[in-house]
C-alpha cells in the first residue's frame, strides 16, 4: 500500500532555545536551534530577554529548517508547537507563530507538552531500537526531574518528581558555586571526566516514594566549599575536577536509587532517559552499566534530541495527528501544563 507521507513542522520555544524542525513520517529532515548567549552574563535565563530573543529568532530559524529540509510551506501537513510547560513569555512566541502560520496555510495545529516531547524523542527514527510499552523514562532537565511510566505514546503517568530543584538546576547552581559559567551542567560533566567521583562525600536526601530532592545537596556543597576556602583560598581551583566528579556522582546516586527501585517494583525493564541532563556522559555510562547488570534494555537519545529541540515536538505532534487530537485557534500557552490527554 502506498501511504501518503505526513510532513510536520515542529516549533519549540519553552525556555531559551528557539528551535524548528521538519519531520517526514518518523524521520527528521531538519532540526535547527538558535541558542541565546545573552543569558550567560546573568548566570541564568532572564525571562524577558528570552522572550525578545525568541521574537528575533523564530522566523530565521523556521526559514532555515524549511530550507535545510527542502520543504516549502505549502508542503506542510500540520504544525506542532510547545504549549507548555515553560516560561510564559517564551511560550507565547512559539504559540502565536504556530497559530498564525497554521491559520494562513489552513492546516491543522497540534499542541504539545514539552515534557512528553522529551520522552517521545525516542521514537524519532534513526534506525535504532525503540522502547516497548510499558517503559520507564527518567526525564531530567533544567526545569523538571520525573520518573514516568509510559504505557502508550500519549499515555504517561508521572510516578515521581522533584520536590524542590530539578537535576539540571542542581548541576547549574552547584556549577555557579564552583565558579563555572551558565549553563554549568555540561562543564561539570567535562571536569568530572578527569576527577575522582569518591573524593568528597555529600549527604543524600531521604525522600518519600519515588520523588527526588536536590536542594539539600546544593546547600551542603556550598557550606563545604565555604569552609574549605577559608582554610585554603585556592581550594576550588586545586580541586575542580574532583569537586565536579563528586557532585555528579551524588546526583547520579540520587537519580538511580529511585529508578532502580521503580524498575524492581514494577518489573519494567525497558528503561529510557530524556531531557537536557541525559546528555551527561556520566549518566549515559551509568545507565549502560546498570542495564548490563540488571538485564535492562536501555534507551539513550542521540545528543541533538537531549537538550531542547523542535524534532521532539514534531514527533509528538505526529502521534497527536494520528489520534486526531488537533488544537483550534482559541488555544493559548500554559506555563504549567499537565500531560496530555
Ligand atoms: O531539557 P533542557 O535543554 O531544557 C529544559 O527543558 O530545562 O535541559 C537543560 C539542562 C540545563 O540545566 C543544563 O545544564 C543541563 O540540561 N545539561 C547537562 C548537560 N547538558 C545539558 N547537565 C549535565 N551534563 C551535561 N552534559
Ligand atoms: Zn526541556
Amino acid at each position: 500500500m502506498n501511504q501518503k507521507s505526513l510532513v510536520i513542522l515542529g516549533i519549540e520555544s519553552s525556555c531559551d532555545d528557539t528551535s524548528a524542525a521538519v519531520l517526514k513520517n518518523d524521520t527528521i529532515l531538519s532540526n535547527v536551534t538558535a541558542n541565546q548567549a545573552v543569558h550567560e552574563q546573568y548566570g541564568g535565563v532572564v525571562p524577558e530577554l528570552a522572550s525578545r530573543a525568541h521574537q528575533q529568532n523564530i522566523i530565521p530559524v523556521v526559514d532555515a529548517a524549511l530550507k535545510k529540509a527542502g520543504i516549502s510551506l505549502n508542503k506542510l501537513d500540520a504544525i506542532a508547537f510547545t504549549r507548555g510547560p515553560g516560561l510564559m513569555g517564551s511560550l507565547v512566541v512559539g504559540t502565536s507563530f504556530a497559530k498564525a502560520t497554521a491559520l494562513a496555510l489552513n492546516i491543522p495545529l497540534l499542541d504539545v507538552n514539552h515534557m512528553q516531547g522529551h520522552i517521545l524523542a525516542h521514537f524519532i527514527d534513526e534506525g535504532q531500537e525503540k522502547p516497548s510499552f510499558p517503559f520507564i523514562c527518567l526525564t531530567v532537565s533544567g526545569g523538571h526531574t520525573q520518573l514516568v511510566k509510559v504505557t502508550a505514546p500519549l499515555e504517561m503517568e508521572i510516578i515521581g518528581s522533584t520536590i524542590d530543584d530539578a537535576a539540571g538546576e542542581a548541576f547549574d547552581k552547584i556549577a555557579k558555586i564552583i565558579g563555572l559559567p551558565y549553563p554549568g551542567g555540561p562543564l561539570v560533566d567535562k571536569h568530572a571526566q578527569s576527577g575522582n567521583p569518591l573524593a568528597f562525600k555529600f549527604a543524600q536526601p531521604q525522600v518519600d516514594g519515588y520523588n527526588f530532592s536536590f536542594s539539600g545537596l546544593k546547600t551542603s556543597v556550598l557550606y563545604f566549599i565555604q569552609k574549605q576556602v577559608k582554610l585554603n583560598p585556592d581550594f576550588i581551583e586545586e580541586n575542580k575536577d574532583d569537586l565536579c566528579a563528586s557532585v555528579q556522582h551524588t546526583i547520579l546516586e540520587i537519580l538511580f536509587k529511585q529508578l532502580i527501585k521503580l524498575s524492581k517494583e514494577t518489573g519494567i525493564t525497558d528503561i529510557a532517559i530524556a531531557g537536557g541532563v541525559s546528555a551527561n556522559s556520566g549518566l549515559r555510562k551509568r545507565l549502560q552499566e546498570e542495564g548490563d547488570k540488571r538485564n535492562w534494555r536501555v534507551f539513550i537519545p542521540s545528543f541533538q534530541f537531549c537538550t531542547d529541540n523542535a524534532a521532539m515536538i514534531a514527533i509528538t505532534g505526529k502521534f497527536l495527528y494520528e489520534k486526531g487530537q488537533f488544537a483550534d485557534q482559541s488555544i493559548s500557552a500554559l506555563a504549567r501544563l499537565p500531560f496530555k490527554p
